[in-house]
């Protein structure tokens, strides 16, 4: 009684989820339907299919997250939604839907930053993070470096100009027949692979610039590739993997120390679908261990689309009465 719980709901690409959370730490139930099987077919994301996909399970998603969270309606403080970034299509059979419950059982609607609530991830299993902290989103469609200095305040230090980090590695996955999504395949043949076996170039831009660029080291492999198949050579698709793999680390774990330099922030958190990588793990965790600055990032399962996220997010909007008028709707293009 007299609990803080959120509905926290996510359609803004193929995940289908919803969480309930109870006083911002206390996760009651969270149930995610991917699509990911669906697409594997086309090699990516069909919008269309994607839409008519969460339409279908919408409904039961949420359902099943009041249900096992044992809660109806009516013990709802707040229903928090994606707004955007994402495919529009999908985004708005979230925000429709939460409008509706919302405005049915009167209680405030919350509009979430898909983004903002990837960073609020880290929040899920730790109670004690202190600002300010700064955060690496990487993920299939934006790779940002972030200085968060409290809840609702952030600045943009540096972000991609072109491919996100997840895009690159999807890219090249594809190119490679790996099939989708890339990062976690190019994860796994890496581990049968020489890392150092083709020099990729590393995109660092202007020397102090924070700023990242991936298009060109995609490129780069898909030409080695392409030079190899015209010679009649076949390359090791473990060692090329590895080798990306690398430098798209380097890349992020590079920038992410100047940024810490610059900033002075004792806490790291990693956030967006690549930080379940391994390789960007271990090698950030050595790298921070030396200057004695903290690493936190979300399990796996928070670090991809989920609803546990945006319930989290949610939450700390609720504690400053950040409501959504009625007349919300799905913003594609939004950023921070
Ligand atoms: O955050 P997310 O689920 O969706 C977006 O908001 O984009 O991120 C998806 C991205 C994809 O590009 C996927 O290939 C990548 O995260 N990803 C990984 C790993 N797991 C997911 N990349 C590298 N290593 C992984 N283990
Ligand atoms: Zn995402």
């Amino acid at each position: 009684k007299g609990k803080i719980i959120i509905l926290g709901i996510e359609t803004s690409c193929d995940e289908t989820s919803a969480a309930v959370l109870a006083d911002g730490t206390d996760l009651r139930s969270h149930v995610i339907s991917s699509q990911i099987s669906t697409h594997q077919k086309y090699g990516g994301v069909v919008p269309e299919i994607a839409s008519r996909e969460h339409s279908m399970h919408f409904r039961p998603v949420v359902q099943q997250a009041l249900d096992e969270a044992q809660v109806t309606f009516q013990d709802l403080s707040a229903i928090a939604v994606t707004y955007g970034p994402g495919l529009v299509g999908s985004l708005l059979v979230g925000v429709s839907g939460a409008k509706a419950m919302a405005y049915a059982s009167k209680i405030p609607l919350i509009g979430i930053n898909h983004l903002e609530a990837h960073i609020y991830a880290n929040f899920i299993q730790q109670k004690d993070l202190q600002f300010p902290l700064l955060a690496l989103l990487v993920s299939g469609g934006h790779t940002h470096l972030i200085l968060f200095e409290g809840h609702g305040k952030y600045e943009v230090l540096g972000y991609t100009r072109d491919d996100a980090a997840g895009e690159a590695l999807d890219k090249v996955a594809r190119t490679l027949g790996l099939g989708y999504p890339g990062g976690p395949q190019i994860q796994r043949v890496s581990q049968e692979g020489n890392p150092q076996a083709f020099k990729f170039p590393r995109a660092m831009l202007e020397a102090d610039s924070l700023d990242f660029s991936f298009s060109g080291m995609k490129s780069a492999v898909l030409n080695t590739l392409n030079s190899a198949r015209m010679r009649g050579e076949v390359l090791s698709v473990p060692d090329i993997a590895a080798s990306f793999q690398e430098a798209v680390v380097d890349v992020l774990v590079r920038k992410t120390l100047m940024a810490i330099k610059r900033t002075g922030v004792k806490t790291l958190l990693l956030a967006g679908g690549v930080a379940a990588n391994k390789l960007l793990r271990e090698t950030l965790e050595m790298s921070l261990l030396k200057l004695g600055i903290r690493l936190v990032y979300p399990e796996p399962i928070y670090c991809t689309d989920n609803g546990a996220m945006i319930a989290t997010a949610g939450y700390y909007h609720y504690l400053v009465g950040d409501f959504a008028p009625w007349t919300l709707n799905a913003v594609p293009g939004l950023s921070f």
